[in-house]
């Protein structure tokens, strides 16, 4: 039995951010939107209230019987969830003079439990609109700050479970000592025993994969990427060679990346297939100049392949992916109680007749859990780490039409950028690096020869997410010797320029 909390989610931008730092604590969780019935089961060990953009105060301000559910399990209501907790109990909850947000200093009044190990005063990260300005009788003050009089308390009423609210956002990275607090509410409050594990989760993951699939046969579409060959090698462990990997070459990876991918695959005793379909892929990008249309040939041409390679594979029961909680986790929509869920199947495209049912092994994991549970199976650790590389790969780096001569140039020039970057211990200081082969020819002089040859641009980004990035400020020397190296060793190439722009306004890539 896995222990579990529940975080209810009222819309708030940080919701994600409290699963995860209960998850970096080592206990299980799951986000649901704050309108679905919360079913209370014995694994279940509490429940967290999110923030939202909404004001109790609001004619539609998302509600939920909070002493109902405090009457068969702790709750712990965070900002929004806090005030909701002292507006339905009484309480007077108010419009702030101004909103409060950014830094705040918290000062506790009164010690408990969910202040052990957290100094008397502490910084903490405000973000409301509402001022929380009267507790109900039975609730007893804890913590406020220099500018609020209530930043946390507990409900001492005639409930059975304890219940606690923090006006403060304690998931976010600025409040110093968020995590403990978070930590002492799931390990003092709800008694969780912390042993979610990658380790943990691997065997009971495999158990789980043993018992949907049986002595069925399950096949996937393998890219390289940490996802994909996390899930497989799961779904491996649990089920052996009646997985039927299926890596397709677009003929647009990065040079060498198909045999040596390949390679990896089968070290880890996968089962999978190398398919070679370059010249498929060439000869319908011919011409393509814009970028739209080439991910959609390259798209709609890898679902063609993998379906021609899946279809010859006899008595295939289950459709194997990749896909990770942040496409699946059902967002609640502030313009409204309609709720949005992202669509997750992006493999898509097997004919609907096969009737194949799905495996998602990593359906509830983050990221950088996805990359543990990696590491738990001994998947290399490069393979785990390295940058994010897009879908249609060099294709979008080629800023004009596709040719298997111009893919050859990129994939040397990239091969040089890439391996200097790792050779001098830079690799892991930046979030994505790539280079793109521009439409410019210009003239060069090597020796007493002139030239006129291709231009290409470095980009190299850092960032949390990808949804923003500054340009990565990497040493003038490191960059003087990775243009020499490109033009000498590169024939066709005799101009490298780098990429100072940040995303927003410019994205990562160029197409
Ligand atoms: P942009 O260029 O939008 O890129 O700043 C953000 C991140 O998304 C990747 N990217 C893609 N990934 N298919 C993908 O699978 C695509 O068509 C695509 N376009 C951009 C990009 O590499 C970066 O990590």
């Amino acid at each position: 039995m896995t222990e579990k909390i529940l975080i209810l989610d009222f819309g708030s931008q940080y919701t994600q951010l409290i699963a995860r730092a209960v998850r970096e604590a080592n206990v299980y969780c799951e986000i649901i939107p704050y309108h679905k019935p919360v079913e209370i089961t014995d694994d279940l060990k509490g429940i967290i209230l999110s923030g939202s953009p909404f004001s109790v105060n609001d004619e539609k301000a998302p509600w939920v019987d909070i002493l109902q559910m405090v009457s068969r399990k702790p709750v712990l209501g965070v900002c929004y969830g806090a005030q909701l907790t002292a507006k339905v109990t009484g309480g007077r909850v108010e419009k702030s003079e101004k909103r409060e947000y950014g830094r705040a200093l918290l000062q506790i009044e009164k010690e408990n439990r969910i202040f052990k190990n957290v100094p008397t005063e502490s910084q903490v990260w405000m973000s409301h609109g509402d001022t929380i300005l009267e507790l109900p009788a039975d609730f007893e003050l804890l913590a406020k700050t220099s500018s609020i009089p209530i930043a946390a308390f507990e409900y001492h009423g005639d409930i059975n479970f304890p219940l606690f609210g923090l006006q403060f956002h304690p998931e976010v990275y600025h409040s110093e000592f968020g995590k403990t607090i978070l930590k002492n509410f799931l390990v003092e409050i709800c008694g969780c025993s912390q042993d979610w594990t990658p380790a943990h989760f691997v065997s009971d993951t495999v158990d789980a994969l043993k018992k949907q699939i049986g002595n069925k046969r399950v096949v996937m579409g393998l890219s390289g990427g940490v996802d994909s060959t996390v899930a497989a090698t799961l779904i491996h462990k649990a089920i052996g060679d009646n997985l039927f990997g299926i890596f397709v070459d677009n003929g647009l990876l990065r040079k060498n990346e198909f045999t040596q991918v390949l390679e990896t695959y089968q070290q880890l005793h996968l089962n999978v297939k190398g398919v070679d379909a370059s010249e498929q892929f060439y000869s319908l990008l011919s011409g393509v100049n814009d970028p739209e249309q080439k991910r959609k040939i390259i798209g709609r041409t890898f679902i063609d392949v993998f379906n021609a390679e899946a279809k010859q594979l006899e008595d295939i029961s289950f459709l194997g992916q990749g896909t990770i909680y942040p496409d699946v986790i059902e967002s609640v929509s502030v313009h409204g109680p309609s709720q949005t869920i992202k669509s997750h199947h992006n493999v898509g495209g097997l004919p609907e007749e096969m009737h194949l049912g799905l495996v998602e092994p990593l359906r509830f994991l983050f990221k950088d859990e996805v990359r543990r549970v990696g590491l738990e199976l001994g998947i290399p650790h490069d393979m785990l780490y390295r940058h994010p590389f897009p879908g249609p790969g060099l294709a979008i780096r080629i800023i004009s039409d596709i040719t298997a001569e111009k893919v050859k140039l990129l994939q040397e020039a990239d091969d040089i950028f890439i391996s200097t970057l790792k050779e001098q211990g830079l690799y892991n200081e930046v979030w994505q690096a790539g280079t793109m082969l521009l439409p410019v020819q210009s003239v060069g002089v090597m020796g007493d020869e002139r030239t006129y040859e291709y231009t290409v641009a470095l980009r190299a980004v850092t960032s949390v997410d990808g949804m923003t990035a500054d340009w990565a400020h990497l040493p003038y020397k490191f960059l003087g010797h990775v243009s020499n190296e490109i033009i000498n060793r590169v024939r066709g190439i005799n101009r490298v320029v780098y990429d100072i722009s940040s995303k927003p306004p410019a994205t990562i890539e160029w197409e």
